[in-house]
């Protein structure tokens, strides 16, 4: 399934998929705040992509919850892997603000280091805890909001595991953005 959308000049995607076989110019992992890899998709990255990404992980000194840091892609079809930090799902508004920095600061990394194409997961909403139908809003409104102030970013895709996490963005997109571009 694929859905399309347009913020400004810059294309937003959902897929259902596995983000390491994404061909973007990076695709970010829901890292946990020590950056030595975990389960799920951290797990799933690191398995794809290889030893090359620990080991320069190993050089980055952890990243706080709400950062974003890059490192190679490896062996992955994509550059670049830019591992975010999302806040543990705990109710309270924080965490909202702490999940937007997620995404805001995946994007502004990527534009540091001049990527054009920018694959996401759908952070914190495993492991984490948060739940889906408050993530996605959160976080499609926090890309929307970045490519709108004229970010020089022409496309992310939010790579979607499962139907159940694929219908809760399309649900949000459908309400943020209007309805998805005929295919
Ligand atoms: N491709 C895309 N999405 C995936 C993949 C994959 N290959 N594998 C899992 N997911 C999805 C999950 O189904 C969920 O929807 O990624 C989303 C985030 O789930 P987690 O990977 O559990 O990440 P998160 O909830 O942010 O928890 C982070 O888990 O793996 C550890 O080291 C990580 O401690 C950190 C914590």
């Amino acid at each position: 399934m694929l859905k399309r959308y347009r913020a400004g000049t810059a294309i937003i995607e959902l897929v259902q998929g596995d983000i390491t076989e994404q061909d973007t110019d990076a695709i970010v992992n829901a890292a946990n705040r020590t950056l030595l890899g975990g389960g799920g998709v951290d797990g799933a990255i690191h398995r794809a992509g290889g030893p090359a990404i620990l080991e320069e992980c190993r050089k980055l000194g952890g990243c706080e919850t709400g950062d974003a840091k890059i490192t190679t892609g490896g062996a992955l079809k994509a550059r670049h892997v830019i591992h975010a930090v999302g806040p543990v799902y705990s109710g309270r508004p924080r965490d909202a603000e702490l999940l937007a920095s997620a995404y805001r600061r995946s994007l502004e990394v990527a534009v540091e280091n001049g990527l054009k194409t920018v694959a996401f997961p759908s952070i914190s909403t495993g492991a984490y805890g948060y739940p889906v139908r408050e993530a996605a809003p959160v976080a499609l409104s926090a890309v929307r909001d970045f490519l709108l102030a004229g970010a020089p970013v022409s496309l992310v895709r939010f790579v979607l595991f499962d139907p159940a996490t694929f219908r809760a963005y399309e649900e949000a997109a459908g309400r943020i953005f209007g309805p998805p571009e005929e295919p």
